[in-house]
């Protein structure tokens, strides 16, 4: 059974198929309208979201398919006490493939043990998140037109911001790949990817508290939320959530050909200013996430 669970359940070939498909989609659209006829997709969301959850409906009503699900925990049997494998088990019974996001790390891992059908990682708490990853590899791959040879600065909330780790992880396998973490030091990148991740495979990176300082030197820059809902003192949010505030008169210091990128929903990082420069690319990944979530489809139910 083909299921995504990490971005690293993909290869570097895998990845850039997907890109392909994506760039064919966003060329012959019709081509891909009827693909899915008679598919079902069952999105679990047992955590909030807007772009996931609609963007793989989306996605799934482009290729002609149909949708179910819930988006909520308290409407499920979860509320009951009903395990994630159990619940996979069911709900295979229903549709072809699930999306499911779940606050706790490993949930989807572990509903894809006995799934009869293709379980994808629409998040799983601080942990993990690939298909954001898969748009914003599309969204580097169109504006640069590369996915090697990148400064990529991470900024703001880069301990519990599952997708800095997913693109962080797909990232390393490029050439030519250097890293700026930008964060308070509360919020920096968690051990095992500094040890396991960057030291073991020797890639070069830097990490500081300010902004302004790097913001010449990156090729992207990344700029995530703080992460409220993975905070166990409201204290530490509020002393934290306006660490760092993108805006005009900074994006003046960044190169002419940055790419700005936020995997959204944005509270106060990035000032609503900032939307109108041409750098400025997290709508495109909105647009991207919605097209390469059709590739990823595809591929795990293997459709011609
Ligand atoms: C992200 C997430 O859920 O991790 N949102 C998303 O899926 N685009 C980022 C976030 O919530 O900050």
């Amino acid at each position: 059974m083909n299921h995504l669970i990490d971005i690293l359940t993909f290869t570097v070939e895998e990845i850039n198929q997907l890109i392909n498909t994506s760039l064919d989609i966003i060329e012959n659209p019709e081509k891909y309208s009827e693909k899915c006829k008679g598919k079902k997709i069952a999105t679990l969301f047992f955590e909030p979201s807007t772009r996931t959850r609609l963007s793989f409906e989306a996605a799934m009503l482009e290729l002609g398919g149909s949708v179910l699900g819930f988006s909520e925990a308290s409407s499920s049997s979860a509320s009951k006490g009903e395990t994630v494998s159990d619940t996979a088990q069911v709900v295979g019974c229903y549709a072809d493939i699930i999306a499911m996001r779940h606050p706790k790390e490993g949930a989807p891992y572990a509903a894809s043990l006995h799934s009869p059908v293709p379980i994808i990682n629409a998040g799983d708490g601080g942990h993990n998140h690939p298909t954001q990853t898969l748009a914003d590899l599309l969204t580097i791959k169109r504006e640069k037109g590369r996915l090697d040879n990148l400064t990529i600065g991470f900024c703001g909330d880069l301990k519990f911001g599952r997708t800095v780790h997913s693109l962080l992880q797909a990232m390393c396998r490029y050439e030519n790949i250097k890293f700026v973490f930008i964060s308070p030091d509360e919020l920096k990148i968690p051990d095992y990817l500094r040890q396991d991740v960057l030291d073991k495979k020797g890639i070069p990176y830097v990490e500081t508290a300010n902004l302004e300082d790097v913001l010449p030197q990156l090729d992207i820059l990344y700029m995530t939320r703080v992460q409220q809902e993975r905070f166990f003192n409201e204290a530490d949010y509020i002393r934290l959530k306006d660490s760092y505030i993108l805006t005009a008169e900074k994006m003046t210091l960044a190169k002419p050909d940055m790419a700005v990128l936020h995997p959204l929903p944005r509270v106060n990082e990035i000032a609503v200013e900032v939307d109108q420069d041409p750098r400025a690319c997290y709508f495109k990944q909105v647009m991207n996430g919605k097209i390469i979530r059709m590739a990823l489809i595809m591929k795990l139910l293997e459709v011609e």
